[in-house]
Formats: structure tokens, sequence, C-alpha cells
């Protein structure tokens, strides 16, 4: 591929190159109607890079629309799973691109006590809360704010969640920004603070499909996830409390496997998840570093996507429920054609003492940064 190295392309170049494409654009910021949510208007932000890469945001969700990168003959062509207009978001889809909260992933049994007092949640799978409750982050309007600095492009969103909202306690005030930057990193920073303990866990739940073209599945994606141990579940999808190791299980992922090389392996973990469903373990980085968490690549199109964070988890959701039947307006996602790879706490950490702490207090602010970097395989 000709074009510009940049720095950190050429740090990477040992198997990767840097995405560039001609001419070179400005990094710029634009934005449009969107649609409207009830009452109220739904914008679409635009992020372009030097290199061309296309980064859309609805402020419905704080939600990922498309994100455009090239294939290793420079086609661009969308690698998460979106649609061009708002209408089949409103109508329903499962979290595509969406920012998810206040607590993403599963809550058991909708309920957690803090500080000697229970707290009842919305339940909306089976027993359990899912990523927020009936209506959590993924289906409010964020606010647009000013964002600082000229050097990227940039989003800042907020988002002020009432005390109650969901059952959850204390007003919660999220912040969410998505910065692309001319060496091809999406950089995603959450921010919250709270008026009263509550537990948080932010995350982004876009659907990777690498191939850019949606109908394909993802099972000849091949993943490294950097983790020795995960968390297996039980029959609704919360963690048992044992930290697992998954030597010599379908689970490991230290060095790169194709996604559909063990997905139907004879494992009880892999039966109960329907496939991968699961919280792997990211040991964590000095200091409040990002860290490694995983690599995808799709040997076809040569895209590759690396996920750095400074989370202790990561969920790796291999679209089983994506089940081919028509959605409410119509679309059909067929089997496993977007895979979730999220980057965030553990599931039901507010039940589980030993796992990691989610409980922000009021004085405290909670962060987290998620940075994607996309690049091709020759
Ligand atoms: C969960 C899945 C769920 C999906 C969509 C993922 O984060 O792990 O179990 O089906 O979200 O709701």
């Amino acid at each position: 591929m000709s074009g510009v190295w940049t720095a950190m392309g050429l740090l990477a170049a040992v198997a990767t190159t840097s995405l560039a494409a001609s001419p070179a654009p400005k990094p710029s910021v634009a934005h449009a109607p969107f649609g409207r949510a009830g009452n109220e208007a739904v914008e679409l932000y635009t992020l372009t890079n030097a290199h061309g890469v296309e980064v859309q945001v609805m402020t419905y969700g704080a939600t990922l629309v498309s994100i455009k990168t090239p294939d290793r003959t420079g086609r661009l062509a969308n690698i998460i799973l979106g649609f061009d207009t708002l209408q089949p978001y409103l109508a329903g889809v499962p979290y595509f691109g969406a920012t998810v909260g206040r607590y993403a992933n599963r809550i058991a049994n909708a309920r957690f006590t803090l500080d000697g007092k229970q707290y009842e949640l919305s339940r909306n799978d089976g027993p359990n809360s899912l990523h927020g409750g009936s209506r959590g982050f993924d289906k409010r309007i964020w606010q647009v704010e000013p964002s600082p600095g000229k050097s990227a492009a940039t989003l800042r969103m907020k988002y002020v969640s009432a005390a109650g909202e969901e059952g959850y306690p204390g007003e919660l005030t999220a912040h969410v920004s998505y910065r692309l930057s001319d060496d091809d990193r999406l950089v995603i920073e959450y921010s919250a603070t709270t008026t009263a303990a509550t537990p948080v866990n932010l995350a982004n739940h876009a659907y990777f499909n690498l191939t850019g073209d949606p109908h394909q599945t993802i099972l000849g994606h091949v993943l490294t996830i950097d983790a020795s141990r995960f968390t297996p579940v039980n029959s609704t999808l919360i963690p048992l409390g044992e930290l697992r190791p998954v030597a010599g299980t379908p689970f490991d992922f230290r060095t790169p496997m194709a996604i559909g090389s063990r997905i139907a392996a004879d494992d009880e973990q892999l039966r109960l998840g329907h496939g991968y469903d699961h919280n792997w373990v990211l040991e964590p980085a000095a200091g409040h570093e990002v860290r490694l968490a995983a690599v995808l690549t799709d040997p076809t199109s040569g895209r590759s996507l690396e996920i750095r964070t400074t989370q202790p988890g990561l969920q790796f959701y291999s679209g089983n429920f994506l089940d081919g039947k028509p959605a409410g307006h119509g679309t059909v996602f067929p089997y496993r054609t977007g895979l979730c790879l999220e980057t965030q706490h553990f599931p039901d950490s507010p039940n589980q003492p030993a796992f990691p702490d989610t409980i922000l207090r009021p004085g405290q602010r909670y962060s987290a940064t998620t940075v994607l970097r996309f690049s091709v395989q020759k």
C-alpha cells in the first residue's frame, strides 16, 4: 500500500501497515440532522481523519453508526453493524454501536445491595437486568458539548441520568468522547460523577464485521485476547464468581485463533453462552495505562483492529442472538454476522464482592479509556 507512514504506523510496521489514502483531507467534524426520537431531534456527527477514515456517531445513545476503514486495496467499507437512518434504531436493535449504561452487562436478578440498602432494577433479560435496563443510556439523547483541542476530530457528549432512573440511586452525570486521530486510532473516553453511591459500568457495544459486508459471518475472523482467565457463567449468563484459566479450553485466545475453529466444540460454557458470550479477565496495567486487550483481523480484507483499554474486563460476544429472524422493522440480522468486544467491568460486579469494585461515590470521578486502532495486514 502506498502513502504516508505515520510515526505510530512505523512502530507497528512488523505486522501491519498504517491506513493511508490520498488526497489527505484535514481532520474534521461535520454534523447533520438524523431524524427525531419522539419530540427530540437526533444529530449525526461525522469525524474524518487525514487518511479518510470516517466515524459516524449519533446523539441517540451516543451510538457509533459507522466506522469506515480501507481494506488492503484501499477500498473503504463500514466495519460495524449499523443503519443509515434512525428508524431501525428506534424500532429496536440489540445495542448496535451504542453506549451502554448505567451498568453495561448483566446484574443478577435485577437487584443489588449497597451500604445496607437493597435496590431493585428494571428487569429486561429473563430474571436479570441487562445494559442498564429497559431504557438504558443507549436509548437516551446525549447532549453535544464543546470539545477542547484542534489536533484531532473530537466529539464530546453528556447525559445526565436522574436519581432512580431504571432503579439506580443517585443522579449520574456521564460523559463520553470520541477522538479520531491521524494515526488511525479512535480514542473513547468515559467519565462520570454522582450525587449518591451507585454502580457504574460504561461500554460501547459495536458489532464488528471487518469484511465490510454485513452478510458475511465473522467466523473466519482471527482473534487474540491477552487474558489467561475468564469468568464462567450460569444458564442466565451470570458469572459463577470463579476466575477460570483458559488454558486447554476453547476460551484460550492467547495466540491468534479463528473464531469459528472451536465455537462448536463440546464445551459446557460454550453451550451456556450459545457460543462465546463471556468476560475475559485482563491483567491490570501499571497506573491507569491503556493495555492491550485484543487484536481482531480479517484475513480476506486484511483489516485489523487492535483494542487497548484501562478496563479490567473484555466481554467477547460472538453475535449468537443475531438469529436470522426479521427484527421489528423487517431487517434481518443473519446469524453471527457481527461480534462485540466490549471493554468493561465484570458482569454482576455489584453482587460479587471479589470482582473489581464498580461503585462510584460522591466526590469521586469514574473514568475509563478504550482505544481502537485500525490498520491493514498485507
Ligand atoms: C451480551 C449478550 C447480549 C447482547 C445484546 C451482549 O453484551 O453479552 O448476551 O445478547 O449484548 O443484548
